[in-house]
């Protein structure tokens, strides 16, 4: 199948049409999250954004909800000078009517348009709207839920900016061709994502508009309710009465919505096969093709340049390891390892639970064995806090004060050598460090004198910690990391070879505490463990491998499932699976425990070549190759919505991806390795996509993007690096 048929954006003339004309397609991205960072989705917009723009030019505009988030990125056009005709006129005639909408560029690869609604000065109209939904659909929803009124206001102002534009569009093109008999149609796509956003579309169906639709589900919400309670999700979500269960819940509402965009939209898509096989069973509505994330892969020059970047950032996490361990800092941080989790503080669904048990194991294991290895794991998971733990902060501010002073005598000790040798003499050493230097080195060494209380386990107050909210005498459930940390009894004792620290905010580089942005720490670190039970893509280990970090993931991750489809041996690349589908609990935490183990076991020749591995299956993430399910899923909107005006061949394609959706071919294993060093051969430097990588198109279509041939992945992990780096 020839890939480049769905691009519609870059191949503008879809045949002779008989006596009607289609104009070029205009696509709108609908999202909670454009512009306006929560969890995965905003990744998605952001890292596809370049390869949207490349599709479709200034035919492309983002829609969101206008936040505080949003200010950050958002680079306002006040007189839309970048809006087409069309789009300028929907826009004054909206703000003409009341409508606070923003519009400009989205600050991102690709400098996308993008239009902000303000919410608030709709919000009188709630009343109104909500009345004319439940009527439309039946679906009522309660007053009281603030999320779902927000989605309703969201959705009646994408409905009617939609309206108004196509209406505007049609009547620029008509006057662009006075007496012209031959119409010619506008072709407008409209992309929804996730069930806040579900409204609008639906209502563009209700109201019939000449509109090609998408919905694209990055979870359904009952599946994550589900999971995250006691249910034995994967084993019983064929026979859930779904209705039943978001009742039971008290979310029937959002479910139903969600479930109406579902079934209204000419196309629906989902992230990966295991959400779409969810969504069969709780929406009732399979996809017609799955759209699997990418990411906007950075290629440095320099092949070894990401190991460098793992080197520099790993030095900063050392500088706040070295101040939070103060006191107990006995441990060496040559033989230290950095294992992390992140994302949206989902306990269960996330994984953490079985992460925690696991450590507790590897903790046992490693002093077994008289290890001299220190894993130190981080857990990045955004909870209520009340600011900075103040022995934490008290680390960081000992160990700057030391380092401080120790640069300040470096350069006293320099001048005085320098001194001495223009003299005519080599000082004695024993001299170059004065009294008042040795005062100075001796209140550092008080300082950070061994201390009786232990490492803290969490860098800032966490609200709900059972402890905390004891002496407050407040009756808060007591926060669950922190549970598990005391049962496991992981509390950073000096024995102790793992130790944990809980980080409950995003990270930044302004913190005074770790001052370090994600995409650093990520690179900082050695190993990203996302042990999910609900996950239907998970970005956070596919944002490891594109910067060569392994990671642990699962068979219910989408990206797990998908790695496991697309190669052969995903170990052997660093991406380790646990099964938590056809396996017990215990015995997911044991493979677990086995996988940190082994990985413990290393040495740094080892890692090093690990990582080369792991950043080669880069090219297979990329928006670039991931992106063409998102240009087919447009097609075949397009064909269902504008389907009389399609000659015959284009009606034919669309079978075509269908069925070849419905039967993916499983891909072949990867070429072996190039012999390592240590069997006395480099591979010849030269860019890496002469060297490494190939693309070969997939004999016979399928409904994966094309294959990819990886070299140099089935090597002997226990010999050298088989690329320079280490
Ligand atoms: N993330 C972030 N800062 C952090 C930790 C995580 O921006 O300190 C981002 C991460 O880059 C990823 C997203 O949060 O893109 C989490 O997405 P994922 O798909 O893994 O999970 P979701 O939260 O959508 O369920
Ligand atoms: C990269 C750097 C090397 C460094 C190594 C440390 O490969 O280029 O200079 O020695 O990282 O690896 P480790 O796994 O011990 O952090
Ligand atoms: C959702 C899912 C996550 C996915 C993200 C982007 O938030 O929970 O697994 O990666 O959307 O699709």
């Amino acid at each position: 199948m020839d890939e480049q048929k769905f691009k519609l954006g870059t191949s503008p003339s879809l045949g002779p049409l008989g006596s009607k004309t289609l104009d070029e397609p205009r696509l709108f991205e609908v999202s909670w999250e454009a512009c306006n960072r929560v969890g995965g989705i905003y990744t998605v917009l952001k890292t596809k954004a370049a390869t949207t723009v490349e599709e479709f030019g200034d035919r492309y505009c983002l829609i969101g909800p206008y936040s505080n988030n949003s200010q950050l990125e958002f680079e306002p056009d006040y007189h839309l000078n970048g809006a087409s005709p069309a789009l300028r006129r929907t826009i004054e005639e909206m703000r003409g009517q009341g409508v606070v909408v923003h519009y400009g560029r989205w600050l991102i690869s690709g400098y996308p348009s993008i239009l902000l609604f303000e919410l608030g000065p709709v919000s009188g109209r709630l009343g109104e709207w909500r009345h004319n939904w439940i009527n439309l659909t039946k679906i009522p929803t309660p007053e009281q839920d603030t999320e779902t009124n927000d989605a309703i206001l969201f959705g009646y102002l994408v409905a009617w900016f939609l309206g108004s534009y196509l209406a505007q569009y049609q009547r620029y093109l008509d006057e662009m061709r006075p007496g012209v008999e031959d119409e010619i149609t506008p072709q407008v796509i409209a992309h929804f994502h996730e069930w806040q956003v579900g409204v609008g579309l639906v209502l563009c169906r209700a109201r019939m508009f000449r509109i090609a639709t998408l919905f694209t589900t990055h979870a359904t919400l009952l599946g994550r309710y589900l999971c995250a309670g006691d249910v034995d999700f994967y084993n019983t979500f064929s026979h859930v009465n779904a209705d039943f269960e978001a009742s039971k819940r008290q979310i029937y509402h959002r479910y139903a919505i969600e479930k109406a965009a579902a079934h209204s939209a000419h196309t629906f898509t989902t992230v990966s096969k295991i959400t779409g096989d969810e969504a069969l069973y709780l929406l009732g509505r399979a996809p017609d093709i799955i759209t699997p994330n990418g990411l906007n892969v950075v290629k440095f020059s320099a092949l070894h340049e990401f190991q460098n970047l793992h080197a520099l950032s790993k030095e900063k996490i050392h500088d706040f390891v070295r101040g939070h361990f103060y006191g107990h800092y006995d441990f060496d941080l040559d033989n230290t390892l950095y294992f992390f989790t992140a994302g949206r503080y989902e306990y269960r669904n996330k994984g953490v639970d079985i992460f925690i048990e696991s450590l507790s194991r590897l903790n046992h294991r490693l002093q077994l064995y008289g290890s001299p290895v220190t894993v130190i794991a981080f857990f990045i998971c955004p909870t209520p806090h009340n600011s900075f733990c103040i022995d934490a902060l008290k680390g960081q501010a000992v160990a700057r004060q030391l380092r401080e002073t120790v640069a300040e005598l470096q350069q006293d000790i320099g001048k005085r050598i320098y001194e001495a040798v223009l003299r005519g003499h080599i000082p004695d050493a024993a001299t170059l460090i004065s009294e008042s230097d040795r005062v100075k080195l001796k209140r550092g060494l008080f300082a950070t004198a061994k201390r009786d209380s232990l490492p803290p386990v969490t860098t800032h107050n966490v609200a709900n910690d059972g402890f905390f909210s004891q002496t407050s005498g407040a009756a808060t459930t007591p926060d669950p990391i922190l549970t598990a940390f005391r049962r496991t009894q992981l509390l950073n004792k000096r024995s102790d070879r793992v130790k944990v620290i809980f980080h409950p905010e995003f990270l930044s580089s302004t913190s005074p505490l770790l001052p370090i942005d994600y995409e650093d720490f990520v690179r900082g670190c050695h190993l990203g463990v996302f042990p999910s039970y609900y996950e239907p893509w998970g970005y956070t280990p596919a944002e490891c491998t594109v910067m060569g970090v392994p990671s642990i993931t699962t068979n219910l991750a989408g990206f797990g499932c998908y790695m496991e489809e697309t190669i052969d041996r995903p170990t052997d690349y660093g991406i380790h699976i646990v099964d938590r589908r056809f396996k017990s609990v215990e015995e997911s935490i044991n493979q677990m425990t086995e996988y940190m183990l082994n990985f413990c076991l290393k040495t740094r020749r080892q890692r090093v070549n690990l990582r080369n591995r792991t950043e080669r299956l880069a090219d297979l993430l990329d928006w670039r190759r991931m992106g063409l399910e998102y240009s087919k899923a447009r097609f075949i909107s397009l064909v269902r919505e504008y389907g009389s005006l399609y000659p015959p061949e284009r009606h034919a394609l669309v079978e075509e991806i269908l069925r070849s959706s419905r039967n993916p071919s499983k891909l072949s294993r990867p070429f072996s390795a190039p012999p390592s060093p240590k069997a006395g051969h480099f591979p010849p430097a030269g860019p890496m996509s002469s060297r490494q990588d190939s693309y070969e198109p997939m004999a016979g279509s399928s409904g994966h993007p094309p294959r990819i041939r990886i070299q140099g992945a089935q090597g002997d992990l226990t010999a050298g690096s088989d690329v320079p780096g280490g």
